[in-house]
């Protein structure tokens, strides 16, 4: 009785928004957004055209890593609702067609999980085994610090059993052990008790750290793919049709492994073309995003990339070399508050220092290139961030509703909301908020779901493949998008200046582009070199429309 799309392939279609429960919308006063909450807002979300929503995680935990770090991977957060209230949440999504993804954190729990806190108790607990142990911290010495700012080294010391333990990420994080059995076990019975409540799709924290070798970086390792064959092996037997994204910030050919022979994930992030997009507009030049494309392997028939342009995290630059990530550092976070880690605190709309052509034009390259889309909350009505908040709390301010009381977003009082809304001239609640851009049709919030209506009518820019054409203009990115007898063709001006580029449609001779949002057609293709002018940091979205002819012998090749 659901509304959504029942086509196992339905995450090639979707477009994602991320989710932090907590900073959406607060239902009963108490200062932290809950589900309640966010299920009153489903219609906001149904009405932006957004297709699929993925939740930040929501179970209990002490919150030290919002969430990542686990407590109980059963029951929710007492602040954020109850399970009821999460099946509540579930099924009124599905009403709405809206596909719901949630958080599967496997490589570690919170040292406050039950298991932690006996293994840490005795060497002879049960749980010793769940987690990783040793007596020196010389193991496993090629593995790099992740979260360089805050800790100085994968093992911690623990006092009372007297060995270290294991950490990729906060020591107080605790890497669970692979190599148990049990741990396998635990982790499967959590995969199937969210499929079973009828989630559509988890998306797998932290994919590449699952197991440890010596003489190895202790990513990537053959075991960790063993393991997620046989999760996904289960699925397909039990829960057909259900998606798992990968988490593994690596670079692409490490990351194709991670689709296997179509039996481990059906989708991944791209990572490093993410950091790619920020340089290419900053140089106003193609040339970055190109190079990442033509290393971008072939994917399975049945994959699919998952693009963004930001999320919750800092703005990671690990996929990137050392000159580049130098380049991103000065151009964009010329303010050490603005860095963390290996990466940048930042939201969209102030690293395109508010620049409604640039927001835009990167909404357009998200929306167009290969993949799926993934929306981070507040980004469609350009919402802005706060660098004096710690860790990356900066991005994860409360949405922003309206100019009311706490932007909307709770009735309590200021003081106790979980981190104040933002309050500045510029990006403060009072001018950017969803209830004043719903009102004009041009602000970010219409654009952008105008722009999601036309990406949404064709299945060219979820499944088509992409050619890069190679015009003289390098400011120019332009390419075809083609699906099922059906062409695209984008023009994204990544500078400042007016452009003008001329572009070779001699495959196309008789065709007629149709610009997608106005539905104006242009001259009819006659001749090889096609002449377009764009305006600073402007795009166009055409279809080209076969000849009559062949468009009849085409017929029902087209829209889904
Ligand atoms: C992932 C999450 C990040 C979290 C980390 C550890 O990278 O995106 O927010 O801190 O895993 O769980
Ligand atoms: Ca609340």
């Amino acid at each position: 009785m659901t509304a959504v799309n029942r086509d196992p392939l339905w995450y090639k279609d979707v477009i994602i928004y991320e989710i932090p429960v907590k900073s959406f919308f607060d239902s009963n006063r108490d200062g932290i957004g809950d589900l309640p909450g966010l299920i009153g807002k489903l219609d906001y979300l149904v009405d932006l055209g957004v297709t699929a929503l993925w939740l930040l995680p929501f179970t209990d935990s002490p919150l030290r890593d919002d969430g990542y770090d686990i407590r109980d991977y059963y029951n929710v957060y007492p602040h954020y609702g109850t399970l009821n209230d999460f099946q509540r949440f579930l099924d009124e999504a599905h009403l709405r067609g809206l596909r719901v993804i949630t958080e599967l954190v496997l490589n570690h729990t919170s040292n406050t999980h039950p298991w932690f806190v006996s293994a840490r108790s005795s060497r002879s607990s049960p749980y010793r085994d769940y987690y990783v142990w040793s007596d020196t911290t010389e193991k496993y010495q090629g593995t790099r610090v992740i979260f360089s700012d805050s800790e100085k080294s994968n093992w911690t010391w623990e006092p009372k059993t007297r060995q270290y333990y294991w950490h990729r990420f906060f020591h107080h994080q605790p890497d669970l052990n692979f190599d148990n059995p049990k741990v396998q076990e635990e982790l499967l019975n959590v995969v199937k008790f969210w499929f079973s409540l009828g989630v559509d799709g988890l998306r797998c924290d932290a994919v590449p750290y699952l197991f440890e070798r010596e003489g190895t970086n202790c990513e990537n390792l053959p075991e960790t793919h063993a393991f997620m064959k046989r999760l996904r092996k289960e699925i397909d037997v039990q829960f057909p049709g259900r998606m798992l994204l990968a988490e593994a910030n690596q670079w692409p050919q490490e990351v194709l492994e991670y689709f296997g022979n179509e039996d481990e994930f059906h989708m991944a992030y791209h990572f490093p073309l993410m950091p790619r997009l920020f340089i290419a507009i900053a140089q106003g030049n193609r040339k970055p995003i190109v190079d990442i494309l033509d290393q971008t392997p072939q994917i399975p028939d049945s994959c699919q990339w998952a693009i963004f342009l930001r999320n919750h995290d800092e703005l990671t630059l690990e996929m990137v070399t050392d000159q580049e990530r130098d380049y991103l550092w000065s151009y964009y976070a010329k303010d050490s508050r603005m860095r963390l880690n290996i990466g940048i605190r930042r939201r969209l709309s102030p690293l395109m220092q508010n620049d409604r052509r640039k927001i835009d034009l990167m909404q357009s390259l998200l929306l167009t290139l290969p993949g799926t889309p993934i929306l981070y909350y507040g980004d469609e009505i350009g919402m802005g961030d706060n660098i004096h908040l710690g860790d990356r709390n900066g991005v994860r301010t409360p949405m922003q509703w309206s100019s009311d009381k706490n932007g909307g977003f709770s009735r309590a009082d200021p003081s106790s909301l979980y981190i104040p809304p933002i309050q500045n001239p510029v990006y403060g609640y009072q001018v950017v908020n969803v209830e004043s851009q719903i009102r004009y049709p041009t602000s970010p919030l219409s654009v952008l779901r105008q722009m999601f209506q036309v990406r949404q009518s064709t299945r060219i820019f979820g499944r088509g493949t992409l050619t890069v054409i190679h015009s003289r203009n390098q400011k120019v990115f332009a390419y075809f998008r083609e699906y099922g007898g059906e062409v695209a063709l984008i023009l994204n001006n990544l500078s400042d200046a007016t452009e003008s580029v001329y572009v070779d449609l001699s495959r196309f001779n008789g065709y007629v582009p149709v610009e997608m949002f106005s539905q104006t057609q242009f001259p009819l293709i006659r001749k090889a070199r096609f002449h377009f002018t764009l305006s600073p940091y402007g795009f166009f979205w055409f279809h080209l429309r076969p000849p009559r002819s062949e468009k009849a012998g085409k017929k029902g090749k087209g829209n889904p």
